[in-house]
């Protein structure tokens, strides 16, 4: 999720407290910091009830493969629990397998695993911005944001621009001087909406402008790929990513992408060119000083590409069809939703923000589980919910959830289509 820095641009006097509505839900509502004492696919159990869990990012449903749990026990034999050198002094053979048949998946030059997204923005960005300019989307997520701020304090001069006016971004880079590194940082599938930015655009302005283009798509990835006459559905094949999904090659572009999405594990990585790849394992942290993944996520990772391999297009097929059942229901009830495309996260806006305490308890009642979507994860005129579908999501579980929001919907509560 992201968050949104909108009050910076108000006057003091009228700048929210920033953090007061997400610790409200914290503190006051069950679907939220909740305590789960059963999973059954996405069927959990918090105290005495169970809920439908529409809130997994799983998306592909791997974190209940038995091919892929069954990995994790003889991995752990071979290579202990956990390798604990940093990975400058030593990585398990795992990595290597991962980065190479990653970065064949991907069609990158190269690619560099480390355990999170968070600690790569956090670590790259400042890196690759230097003392030159960076220029962060408004709305990319707070990991993201947060890596610029902090290349901002190592001396690079941040500014922001929107994905949707890319002649903004181009009249602000033509502004400059070229006296330093120039980074456009953004994300590629949007972890509120499943929207996607134009790459092409952005990219062809980065090439123009001398820039690199750095893209989050920790939630694209293992969903959208390279678009094929034989795709069987409209993500395209492989789930290789934004990138590939838009046409776009790795001229100029670094991509981030997670394998704690899709892939169910605790694992992030970079496309990046083998030059930038030797140049971060010292110059950016964590390769150096943090302790990497442990061994059940390399290998259900690793068995995680190969089951996508074999199976991946089979079951985003299947989770396209779950996705369109459930915002074919949204359209039809007239609801109002950003979600434009039919990536299994659709974003529900409530009519009045104020109301979103009672939606919260109505839907908790009515055993259906969402990610709540406070200010400011999200802008305050869209204060509402997120869904998200996988594919262990069932019909009947599509069912329920569909005449939930047709009830939410009866009592007007869900913002509609103007
Ligand atoms: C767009 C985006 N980027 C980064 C992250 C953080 O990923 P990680 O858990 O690998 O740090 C998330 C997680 O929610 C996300 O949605």
């Amino acid at each position: 999720m992201r968050t949104i820095d909108a009050d910076v641009e108000l006057p003091r006097e009228r700048r929210a407290p920033r953090l007061a509505d997400l610790d409200h839900l914290r503190r006051t509502s069950p679907m939220s910091d909740a305590v789960l004492d059963e999973v059954r696919g996405r069927h959990i159990r918090s105290g005495g009830h169970w809920l439908i869990d529409f809130a997994s990012c799983n998306y592909l449903g791997f974190d209940w493969d038995p091919e892929i749990i069954d990995e994790i026990e003889p991995a752990v034999r071979r290579w202990g629990t956990h390798p604990s050198w940093s990975r400058l002094l030593g990585s398990p053979r795992l990595y290597a397998d991962i980065e190479e048949r990653l970065a064949a998946l991907l069609g990158a030059p190269d690619t560099l695993l480390l355990p999170t997204a968070t600690l790569i923005h956090a670590s790259v960005i400042p890196v690759l911005a230097g003392a030159g300019h960076v220029f962060v989307e408004a709305r990319a997520h707070k990991t993201v944001y947060d890596g610029c701020v902090s290349a901002r304090g190592q001396g690079a001069r941040l500014q922001r621009f929107r994905a949707d006016r890319p002649d903004e971004l181009d009249a602000l880079m033509r502004a400059l001087p070229y006296d330093g590194p120039r980074l456009v940082c953004l994300d590629g599938v949007d972890s509120m909406s499943g929207n996607i930015p134009d790459l092409p655009v952005l990219a062809a302005i980065c090439r123009d402008r001398g820039a690199t283009l750095y893209v989050d798509d920790t939630h694209g990835f293992g969903v959208i790929g390279e678009r094929t006459a034989a795709e069987p559905c409209p993500y395209g094949s492989r789930g290789n990513s934004v990138v590939r999904h838009t046409g776009e090659t790795y001229d100029g572009i670094v991509l981030v992408g997670g394998f704690s999405k899709a892939y169910s594990s605790l694992l992030a990585f970079l496309a990046l060119p083998s030059v930038l790849k030797d140049h971060l394992k010292t110059a950016a942290g964590p390769y150096l000083y943090s302790g990497p993944s442990p061994t059940a996520s390399l290998a259900t990772a690793l068995a995680g590409l190969a089951v996508n391999d074999r199976r991946g297009d089979a079951i985003r097929a299947d989770l396209y069809a779950k996705t369109v059942r459930v915002l074919r229901h949204v359209r039809g009830l007239g609801l109002d939703t950003p979600s434009v495309r039919e990536f299994p996260i659709v974003e529900i806006p409530l009519a009045d923000a104020a109301d979103l305490d009672a939606v919260a308890r109505f839907l908790w009642e009515r055993g259906i589980y969402v990610t709540l979507a406070a200010y400011p994860l999200v802008p305050r005129d869209r204060v509402g919910f997120r869904i998200q579908v996988t594919a262990l999501n069932s019909d009947e579980d599509i069912d329920r959830l569909n005449d939930t929001l047709s009830r939410l919907a009866e009592q007007c509560v869900l913002a509609r289509r103007r």
